[in-house]
């Protein structure tokens, strides 16, 4: 998808690459689940099938999109895009949207001929948003099923 939406003047979008690690470091609050850790950074920036793009305002993150993705033995290269975040003080600006298009214009860069995203069917702003940036709703009722082979703390 062609990315035509505009920002506010002061938002910036930035796609991280290894090396990149010190943007993560000044992150507002709210917008990551848990606090950004310096290793797990690493990591995720050195692998080249996992992707996050920014949204800064000044030094500071205010949104985020991250993806990964994967092939099948039976289907060819596919996106998953994993989190989408932005802080609540800059929501409603379209920042979201241009996050996910950004990651839609990643996967036909990368010949991906599928990408897909999952949310409660409660979350309105995340539904609406992904509306915004063109994704198309499915109507199956899936159900999430999950392991926890060891714990994080
Ligand atoms: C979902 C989220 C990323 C959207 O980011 P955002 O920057 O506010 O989204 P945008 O400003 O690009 O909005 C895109 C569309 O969604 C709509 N929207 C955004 N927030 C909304 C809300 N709270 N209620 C209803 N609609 C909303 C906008 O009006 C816009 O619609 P439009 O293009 O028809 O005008 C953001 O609300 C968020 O971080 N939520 C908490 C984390 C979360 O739930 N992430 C998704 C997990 S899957």
């Amino acid at each position: 998808m062609e990315v035509t939406e505009s920002l506010p003047a002061d938002v910036v979008i930035r796609w991280l690459r290894s090396g990149d690690e010190g943007v993560l470091a000044t992150v507002a609050p709210d917008v990551f689940d848990d606090a950004v850790d310096p290793d797990l950074t690493r990591e995720f920036l050195a692998d080249p099938r996992h992707h996050i793009v920014v949204a800064l305002v000044a030094q500071l993150v205010v949104g985020f999109a991250s993806a990964m993705d994967y092939i099948h033995p039976d289907k060819p290269r596919q996106l998953f895009i994993n989190e989408v975040g932005v802080s609540e003080t800059w929501q409603n600006r379209g920042i979201g949207r241009r996050l996910v298009q950004e990651m839609i214009g990643l996967a036909t860069n990368l010949g991906c001929t599928y990408a897909w995203i999952g949310t409660e069917r409660h979350n309105l702003s995340a539904r609406r948003c992904y509306a915004a940036a063109g994704g198309n709703e499915l109507e199956d009722d899936v159900v999430i099923v999950e392991w926890k082979p060891r714990t994080f703390s």
